[in-house]
């Protein structure tokens, strides 16, 4: 099979991680990009057979100079790329009269921004592979108000900034598409400081089960499966989806009685 190259932000955690691992295991090359030591320290404890596999690299997504450096890594070491998955992402708590200005904008900054900057960093790369894909990791908080105004509104901007890239960069037979997760048990909240502990995460997590008609939360894995399929090319006149893969919390409502 084509060994093809993919990048993807945020490799070194919970979704992100378990792409990785999917795409190193069809034999592909996978570069991730995140900011700190510690993360990939962990993600090589639970993943320890990817050492050697994942090319990890240390930067910022919503840092210009890291996507222009990274850029250059890439076309150097690599001399292609064929794939790039916007995941990383950052969790803020608020609404419009508890959330700060600060944490707006550091939001704003990772979530939408962050995808803006390392995909046009990499056009010209994915421009030359001659069909290529990206895929944005977004949020049904972004369909329907969740809990956060700054995260909600940033995931709604991204869907709009992959229904637009899919028209610009269709001609170059570039796709691009957005998966939307529900909620998936992963860091993003006890490393964002959203709940103050395990056992009060854990208990969201039980309060929030019965509003899944399948009954149960998210895995890693129930998303990788849908990205890694959409980075294929199987998937290849798939471009300006936004696509739920959400156990059917999106269906839910409260004429439904909730599962047990
Ligand atoms: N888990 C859920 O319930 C859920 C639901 C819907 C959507 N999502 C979305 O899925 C994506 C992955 O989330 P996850 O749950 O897997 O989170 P996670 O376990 O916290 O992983 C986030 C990853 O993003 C990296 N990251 C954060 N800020 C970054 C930055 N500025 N530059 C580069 N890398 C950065 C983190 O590493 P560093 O901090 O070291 O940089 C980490 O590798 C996010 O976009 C999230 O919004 C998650």
């Amino acid at each position: 099979m084509d060994r093809k190259v993919f990048l993807i932000s945020g490799g070194s955690s919970g979704i992100g991680l378990s792409i990785a691992d999917r795409l190193v295991q069809d034999g592909h090359q996978v570069i991730s990009l995140s900011r700190s030591p510690e993360k990939v320290e962990r993600a090589l404890k639970e993943m320890p057979h990817l050492k050697d596999e994942v090319d990890f690299v240390n930067g910022d997504i919503s840092d210009p100079g890291d996507a222009d450096r990274l850029f250059r890594e890439i076309e150097a070491k690599y001399g292609k790329l064929d794939g790039l998955v916007n995941n990383a992402g950052v969790l803020t708590k608020g609404t419009i009269e508890t959330v700060s200005v600060e944490d707006w904008q550091f939001t704003l900054d990772v979530n939408l921004t962050g995808p803006y900057i390392l995909t046009r960093a990499m056009l010209p790369l994915l421009r030359n592979a001659g069909s290529a894909s990206v895929v944005n990791i977004s949020s049904v908080a972004g369909l329907k108000p969740g809990t956060s105004v700054a995260y909600s509104v940033s995931k709604a901007g991204l869907d709009m900034l992959t229904r637009f890239l899919a028209g610009d960069l269709g001609p170059y037979n570039i796709r691009v598409n957005s998966v939307n997760p529900g909620l998936v048990r992963t860091h993003i909240h006890l490393d964002n400081k959203v709940f103050a502990d395990r056992e009060s995460y854990e208990a969201m997590l039980e309060k929030a089960r019965p509003r899944y008609p399948i009954g149960r939360i998210g895995e890693p894995e129930d998303i990788s499966a849908l990205v890694t399929f959409l980075l294929s090319d199987e998937a290849s006149w798939i471009t300006g989806s936004i696509i739920a893969a959400d156990g059917g919390v999106m269906v839910e409502n409260d004429l439904i009685p909730p599962k047990k």
